[in-house]
């Protein structure tokens, strides 16, 4: 059935031509990578969905991801999500119903929270989030550009409110030398965050409530055996990993910055690797023949189960669909709130 899909998606293929671009991110499984025209990072993927001229923009990613490609690209584009179930559990640990609720809260207690504290939202977000944030002088990051956006952000204002990750906004502030005690947890299902007035007013960053599920699983401890096994060997991990993860590693950055780095290290390295399994054993496989060894850092399996819905056969019954010109599983922003998410993707867009 597996090698049947395959056909199906080739020959899908070859009656759309340059009609449709596939667009894929790094954690996608091996027998959907294969056939994409073009693979990235978030922001990478954010730019190629602006750039390209295609009619169909078939995003093989999440929900998000092809929710940014439609807001960026032209209005007679359609962006599509092969499955519509493929969403990203770490955005939905935040809405807009919350984020307004503590954006109220936070008035009561700082009065003009507009005029001191800069939403930022990971990208990792649905697009009323982004639209929130264009709506109150905020910005989108990614895994890549977070260093430079949180400076642009304290730059506009003396707080930041960061969601959804609060692992990514944690370590990016703790590399700029914020105290780990000036960063807080804002719990979404508590009032006023489980936060006292006190320790809002004192916050530089308030860190909203939400993890990845795949990138938790990853522990100290999982780094600290590795090297006593191979002491000589670089351990690298994605930034949605925990800050002992993160400050035991010897890199950290998105998995692009992940692939390149490991690309050009030396031959006969070798790597531990805190990040989707797909992606780390591709790797594994793409470095072999330069002696490289690439090992994926937790005991487990665990793969972005959500990206994993984007399977051969969603994206044969896709293709086939839109080669028979039937419009299927478009990811269509309203217009007024892709507006506003524009202006922070566009703010996000002219810093990195
Ligand atoms: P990157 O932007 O680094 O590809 O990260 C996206 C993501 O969802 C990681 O879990
Ligand atoms: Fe979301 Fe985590 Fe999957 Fe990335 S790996 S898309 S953050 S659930």
């Amino acid at each position: 059935a597996d090698n049947e899909a395959q056909e199906r998606i080739r020959a899908a293929r070859a009656r759309l031509g340059e009609r449709a671009v596939l667009l894929c991110h790094h954690y996608q499984r091996a027998d959907v990578y294969q056939h994409a025209d073009l693979t990235g990072d978030s922001l990478k993927l954010a730019r190629l969905a602006s750039q390209t001229d295609a009619e169909y923009i078939v995003f093989c990613g999440v929900h998000f991801m092809a929710e940014v490609a439609d807001i960026l690209s032209k209005p007679s584009q359609l962006a599509i999500l092969p499955d519509l179930a493929a969403g990203c559990s770490m955005a939905d640990m935040a809405n807009l119903a919350k984020v307004e609720r503590c954006w109220r809260e936070l008035a009561e207690v700082l009065d003009q929270p507009d005029e001191l504290i800069t939403p930022v939202t990971y990208i990792n977000s649905a697009a009323d989030l982004k639209a929130f944030c264009g709506e109150h002088g905020g910005i989108v990051c990614t895994s890549t550009n977070a260093p430079t956006i949180l400076d642009w952000a304290f730059s506009k204002r003396e707080k930041v409110l960061f969601f959804p990750d609060q692992h990514l906004g944690r370590w990016t502030g703790y590399k700029k030398g914020i105290p780990l005690d000036e960063m807080v947890v804002w719990d979404p299902d508590l009032e006023y965050g489980g936060l006292t007035p006190e320790q809002i007013r004192k916050a530089k960053i308030l860190l909203w409530k939400g993890h990845c599920s795949v990138h938790q699983m990853f522990q100290p401890v999982h780094i600290d055996r590795w090297r006593e096994k191979n002491p000589h060997g670089f351990v690298i991990s994605h930034p949605e990993s925990s800050l002992e993860v993160c400050q035991k590693s010897d890199y950290v950055g998105s998995t692009e910055y992940i692939i390149n780095t490991i690309a050009a290290a030396p031959a006969d390295t070798h790597w531990l690797v805190g990040t989707e399994l797909n992606l780390v054993s591709r790797l594994a496989e793409e470095m072999k023949p330069q002696g490289k060894v690439v090992q994926f850092m937790a005991p487990t399996v665990c793969m972005c189960s959500t990206m994993q819905r984007i399977d051969p056969q969603h994206l044969a019954w896709t293709l086939e669909n839109l080669a028979e010109g039937k419009v299927v599983n478009q990811i269509r922003v309203p217009q007024h709130e892709a507006e506003l998410a524009r202006i922070a993707l566009d703010r996000m867009l002219a810093v990195s």
